[in-house]
C-alpha cells in the first residue's frame, strides 16, 4: 500500500517540496517551495490542504523563513521570523493544526542565539512533527480498524487521506489500516462541492491502492444511506472544540442522516486537532471566494446578480458523533474531548 509523503523536506535543494493538489487527478506535480510568500499563496490555493498537512506545512514555512530572512543581529531577525509565521498563520483560520505546527517550532527557537541555530532547530523541529504526523496516523488506523466489521461500505467526505497529512491520512488511514488487515472495506466517497476534494482526491488515492471506491455527488448520500448501502461514515477534521466537529462543509449533513438511519459516525482525528478549551462559538470558519461556487469547469453557471455563500467548513455537535478515534485510543460517548489527554493507548 502506498505509503509516500505528501510534502517533505529536500535536504539537497534545501526546500520544501510537496504534490501540488489542484492539478489532481490529471497531473501529478511536485513543487519546490523556497519561500514563505510562495508557501502562503500555495496554502490559500489549497495547493496543500488538510488539517495535518498544514501543521506540518506550517511548521516547514518557519524553517523557510529562518532560511530567506537576513538581517545582521539575531533581535530583527527573529522579528522577521515571527512575522512571516504571522503571515502562514492568517492564511486559513479553521484547521487548528496550521497555527500548532507554526507554534511548536518556534517554540524551539528559544534557546536560539543566531540565525544558523535558529535554521537548524526550526528543521529538526518541522521534520519530527512530520515524522510524528506519519506514526499518528497509522495509530488511528489501528485504532480504528478495529471498529470496521469485516465486510462493510464505508462513506466519507473530502479527503482526510494522505494528501491532507503527512502520509497515510487519518479518515482514510483507518480505511487502509483495516484493508491491510485483511478486512474486505469498498469506499463510498461524496465529491465535496465546491472544490471536489473527495472527486479528485479521495478517489485518486483509493484507485490508487487498489481499494474499491465509487464516487457520488454530495446529494446522494442519504439515498444510499436509506438504502442501506452504507455501514459507517468515517471523516476527518480540521479543529476539535468541546462541543463540536470542524470538517469540511457538508459533514453535518451526513451526520444527520448517518443518527436518522441508525449508521455510526466515526471522526479520525490526531490530538493535534484538539481545541478542548474552546467551543463552537470560539471559531471562525473561513468562508472563500464566491468563483469556486459560481464557476464550473471553466464555465460561469450562476447568474451574476444571485448572491453566494461559500463557507469552507461546518460544525457538528458532539452529540452526533459515534466515537471519535485518536492516535491514543478511542473516544466514545459520553465523548468528553478534554480527556482526550489521558486516553489509554489503546481502544
Ligand atoms: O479545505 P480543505 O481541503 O483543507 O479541507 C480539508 C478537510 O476538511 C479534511 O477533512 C480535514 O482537514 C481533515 S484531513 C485529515
Amino acid at each position: 500500500m502506498n505509503d509516500s509523503a505528501t510534502l517533505w523536506w529536500d535536504k539537497e535543494k534545501d526546500s520544501l517540496c510537496y504534490i501540488e493538489q489542484t492539478l489532481l487527478p490529471g497531473e501529478y506535480r511536485i513543487i519546490e517551495c523556497r519561500t514563505v510568500d510562495r508557501l502562503a499563496t500555495a496554502i490559500r490555493r489549497l495547493e496543500i490542504r488538510g488539517a495535518p498537512a498544514l501543521g506540518v506545512a506550517g511548521a516547514y514555512g518557519v524553517a523557510l523563513a529562518t532560511r530567506t530572512i537576513t538581517h545582521n543581529d539575531f533581535a530583527p531577525f527573529m522579528d522577521g521570523v515571527r512575522e512571516a509565521a504571522g503571515l502562514l498563520r492568517s492564511t486559513r483560520p479553521t484547521a487548528i493544526n496550521l497555527g500548532w505546527g507554526i507554534d511548536r517550532v518556534l517554540a524551539t527557537l528559544a534557546t536560539a542565539r543566531t540565525a544558523g541555530e535558529a535554521s537548524d532547530l526550526s528543521l529538526r523541529e518541522a521534520e519530527t512533527i512530520a515524522r510524528e504526523d506519519t506514526a499518528c496516523c497509522h495509530a488511528i488506523g489501528d485504532n480504528g480498524a478495529a471498529l470496521l466489521p469485516d465486510r462493510c461500505t464505508v462513506l466519507t467526505h473530502c479527503n482526510a487521506g494522505a494528501l491532507a497529512c503527512s502520509s497515510w491520512g487519518t479518515a482514510l488511514g483507518v480505511i487502509r489500516s483495516a484493508v491491510k488487515a485483511g478486512k474486505d472495506v469498498k469506499v463510498i466517497a461524496c465529491e465535496t462541492r465546491p472544490l471536489l476534494q473527495g472527486a479528485r482526491l479521495t478517489a485518486w488515492e483509493l484507485e490508487r491502492d487498489g481499494i474499491d471506491v465509487t464516487v457520488i455527488t454530495d446529494s446522494m448520500a442519504a439515498h444510499f444511506m436509506r438504502a442501506g448501502a452504507i455501514d459507517a461514515v468515517i471523516v476527518g477534521a480540521d479543529r476539535i472544540t468541546h462541543d463540536a466537529v470542524f470538517n469540511k462543509i457538508g459533514t453535518y449533513m451526513h451526520a444527520v442522516c448517518a443518527r436518522h438511519h441508525g449508521i455510526p459516525f466515526y471522526v479520525a482525528a490526531p490530538l493535534s486537532t484538539f481545541d478542548a478549551d474552546n467551543g463552537e462559538r470560539d471559531v471562525v470558519i473561513e468562508e472563500r471566494g464566491r468563483d469556486e461556487v459560481t464557476v464550473m469547469g471553466g464555465r460561469t453557471c450562476v447568474p451574476e446578480g444571485a448572491k453566494v455563500k461559500n463557507p469552507a467548513f461546518d460544525a457538528t455537535p458532539v452529540g452526533l458523533v459515534t466515537a471519535i478515534i485518536t492516535e491514543t485510543g478511542v473516544l466514545r460517548q459520553p465523548i468528553d474531548t478534554r480527556s482526550h489527554l489521558s486516553l489509554p493507548k489503546s481502544h
